[in-house]
């Protein structure tokens, strides 16, 4: 006797009377089969609940058999079929080599994302990635991590204000993934992730309840970096760098306060009016690192705004672009990898969203959450800091991908949605 479950899909009406018809997966003693319909959209997501389902029933091992299982099929089920731990087993029915790696990949993403405060900081969090990408591709990638006090002598200032009242000395990781053979290549895309590996607030002190996911708050570089990562072993041939802005947002007396203003490396000066918008301060050093790269494109993830998740929920991540062209192709790109990715606004004129009396602009609003529109007005705020007023620049904020409780479609913790989005991008 096997001992994985056979997990089958079939396109029929189901009628089996001793489950009900919302059922998305029934069981009996020739295995599981999840009944599908004439809408693709709507199956993929009965077959993400059907793995969510059998997750739930405690079935630690499956085999996806029979006809009909595509990638897509396959893909939605281990979405689903995927508990908070990565234990469950799963045999796919086809195309094993290309799902397996990208289930290894976005399970890297998500484990590095659930993994705790003790264990991912600053500088682990930067070990991590640059030894993941070393693993991959070591003659192609090589790295450099700036730490500390460093950071200020290179004028990288965001992060070092934020991440300064830690223990874990804040840090940049600059990862060069350079497959060209030329020392001199032109960088096609910089990838920039928020890795603040703990977010307290600072002295605007988040609620407890508010600060106990925060643990997510490096989801950005993880998604970025497992991007790269999925991009290079699909076999990437343009050189992209990844710079990972990598700081724990905490108090003590040498804590960054209400009312200090950062002046960076442009000239640009910013007052604090919210310790607890400490994410774009960061990776305003990244768009900063990616302008003097030259690089023809930028993308940055970053868990930013409480806004963007109230915005698009748990099942999107926001895009914001004043690049129209790049944005639907980000979009397009999206949908044919079946992530879902919704455009929110973003004008020149959100840079002035953000005004200040003392500095050039304030980090936010003096307001909850940052006002209304709090996830545009982060990105305005950015949007000061990337090079060619923002042309070639993706900002995706992914705050609402990872759940704080499992839902019908996903376990508790990090989803990694963006991942694939962001790997095909590179490989475009
Ligand atoms: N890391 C948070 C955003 C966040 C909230 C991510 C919930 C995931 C889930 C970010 O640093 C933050 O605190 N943003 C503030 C900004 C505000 C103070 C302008 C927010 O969204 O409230
Ligand atoms: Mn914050
Ligand atoms: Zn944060």
């Amino acid at each position: 006797m096997s001992t994985a479950l056979a997990v089958f899909v079939v396109q029929q009406e189901f009628s089996d009377a001793s489950w009900k018809k919302s059922a998305p997966v029934i069981v009996n003693e020739n295995g599981a089969t999840i009944y599908l319909s004439a809408n693709e959209g709507e199956n993929l997501r009965k077959v993400q609940k059907a793995g969510r389902q059998l997750d739930n029933l405690g079935i630690a091992s499956v085999q996806l058999s029979g006809e009909g299982w595509d990638f897509e099929r396959q893909w939605a089920f281990a979405n689903g079929y995927t508990d908070t731990r990565s234990k469950n087993k799963l045999q796919w029915a086809s195309n094993a080599e290309a799902l397996s790696q990208t289930r290894n990949i976005v399970n890297w993403t998500r484990e590095l994302i659930n993994l705790p405060p003790a264990d991912i900081y600053p500088e682990s969090l930067a070990k991590r990635v640059a030894e993941k990408l070393e693993s991959i591709a070591p003659d192609q990638v090589s790295s450099k991590v700036i730490m500390g006090d460093d950071l200020k002598q290179e004028g990288w200032m965001g992060i070092h204000t934020v991440g300064r009242a830690s223990k874990h000395a804040p840090c940049m990781l600059v990862l060069d993934y350079n497959p060209t053979n030329n020392a001199d290549a032109e960088v096609d895309t910089v990838l920039i992730g928020k890795g603040i590996t703990f977010d307290s607030g600072g002295y605007s002190l988040k609620s407890s309840e508010g600060m106990l996911a925060m643990k997510c708050d490096m989801g950005g570089a993880a998604t970025v970096a497992g991007a790269l990562a999925l991009a290079v072993e699909q076999g990437l041939q343009k050189r992209v760098q990844l710079v990972l802005c990598c700081a724990e947002n905490l108090v003590d007396g040498t804590a960054y306060k209400l009312g200090d203003v950062i002046t960076y490396k442009n000239g640009t000066t910013v007052e604090v009016v919210n310790t607890d918008a400490e994410g774009r301060l960061v990776l305003a050093d990244g768009l900063l690192y990616a302008g003097e790269t030259g690089a023809k494109r930028i993308i940055d993830a970053a868990t930013l705004t409480g806004a963007a998740q109230v915005a698009v929920g748990n099942e999107y991540n926001a895009l914001f672009s004043v690049d129209d062209e790049l944005a639907n192709k980000a979009l397009s790109t999206a949908a044919a990898q079946r992530e879902n990715l919704w455009r929110l606004p973003l004008q020149p004129w959100h840079k002035e969203n953000t005004p200040s009396a003392f500095a050039d602009c304030a980090n936010s609003r003096p307001q909850k959450g940052g006002g209304s529109g709090g996830a545009s007005n982060a990105a305005g705020f950015l949007l000061r800091f990337a090079p060619r007023d923002g042309q070639g620049w993706l900002h995706f904020d992914i705050a609402g991908a990872y759940h704080n409780s499992a839902n019908a479609m996903w376990a508790t913790g990090a989803t990694a949605l963006g991942v694939r989005t962001i790997a095909a991008l590179l490989n475009d």
